[in-house]
């Protein structure tokens, strides 16, 4: 019998490449931040069509106007499964034809209300959590997996954080959910590369939009602050070239291994850092409560 490393020593990277150009897009919470920028991006890369949406629905359609004839812009709250497969109709209804690309970049950060108690969050805090960074993955996927396999093709972009690989300190609901986004986008990947599924997760420490600037991710700044369009241009390469883990800030991936060959020591290393942003994280926490 083979060894699983000598089976995972086998895949070949070559075959996953993709080809944006004369794609039709989607992309959620696309009215600000990350996800303008990535409408933004795929559209410049010639996608045929990106279909902008985002809960705010006039923001979402400023964006696909400014975009041009190639985008429409949608309202969609992805917490709900209708409004996902609604929204992939809507989009293919304006291109004239399926999606190949979905981007799940929406996605919702809260501090814990009591910073000395991780657990401290109270249930519909986690639920809400749950719903927008979790299950709306796997409603996209529910809605994309069955065209996707019968054309053999398709690709899910699921904007993710360095949060779900490492954690943010001071938020328990970001961090766990974050990390079980990670896990979906883990079983898609490897339960259907061979339908012709490709899968790629963005995973940014500190991006500049009104997500960080709420004071929700105190330290995560460590290694600077990137702009959207910088996240766009990563992601797009990252798709472009096939891969699964796309890590913005360079230093993620070199946290991730770090975390992979001494876990006990990456725990304590954590525990120091979040000593070192106490003040930080309690000013965020204060500001919050004055708002
Ligand atoms: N900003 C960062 O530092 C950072 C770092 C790592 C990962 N991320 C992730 O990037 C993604 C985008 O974040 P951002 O920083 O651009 O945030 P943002 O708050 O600037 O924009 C998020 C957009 O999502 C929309 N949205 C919120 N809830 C929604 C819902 N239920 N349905 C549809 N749209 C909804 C908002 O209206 C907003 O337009 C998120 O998944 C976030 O977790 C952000």
């Amino acid at each position: 019998m083979r060894l699983f490393s000598e089976l995972i020593a086998d895949q070949k990277q070559g075959s996953l490449a993709v080809e944006i150009s004369g794609r039709v897009v989607v992309v959620t919470g696309a009215a600000n931040g990350i996800g303008k920028a990535l409408a933004e991006r795929f559209a410049r890369e010639g996608a045929a069509h990106v279909g902008v949406s985002d809960l705010d629905e006039a923001g979402a359609k400023a964006v696909a106007a400014s975009i041009g004839a190639n985008a429409s812009g949608h309202r969609c709250d992805v917490s709900k499964e209708e409004d996902i497969r609604a929204l992939v109709a809507a989009t293919e209804m304006a291109a004239g034809k399926p999606v190949d690309i979905f981007v799940s970049n929406a996605g919702i950060a809260d501090i814990d209300p009591d910073l000395s108690n991780a657990g401290s969050s109270p249930d519909p805090i986690w639920d809400r959590a749950w719903k927008v960074n979790v299950m709306s993955h796997v409603y996209a996927a529910r809605a994309m997996i069955p065209g996707f396999k019968t054309r053999g093709e398709g690709w899910f972009v699921n904007v993710v954080s360095a949060a779900g690989l490492l954690t943010q300190v001071g938020s328990a609901v970001y961090s766990t959910t974050k990390h079980a986004a990670l896990g979906f986008a883990e079983s898609l990947a490897i339960s259907h590369r061979d339908d012709g599924i490709r899968v790629s997760v963005i995973c940014p420490q500190a991006v500049d939009t009104q997500m960080a600037r709420a004071g929700n991710f105190a330290g995560a700044d460590v290694d600077g602050i990137l702009s959207p369009e910088q996240i766009a241009d990563a992601a797009v390469e990252g798709v472009k070239a096939g891969k699964f883990m796309i890590t913005p800030h360079e230093k993620v991936y070199e946290y991730f291994n770090n975390k992979a060959q001494a876990y006990d020591r990456w725990v304590g290393g954590m525990a120091k850092f979040r000593r070192s942003v106490w003040d930080a994280l309690s000013k965020a926490r204060s500001s919050l409560a004055a708002h």
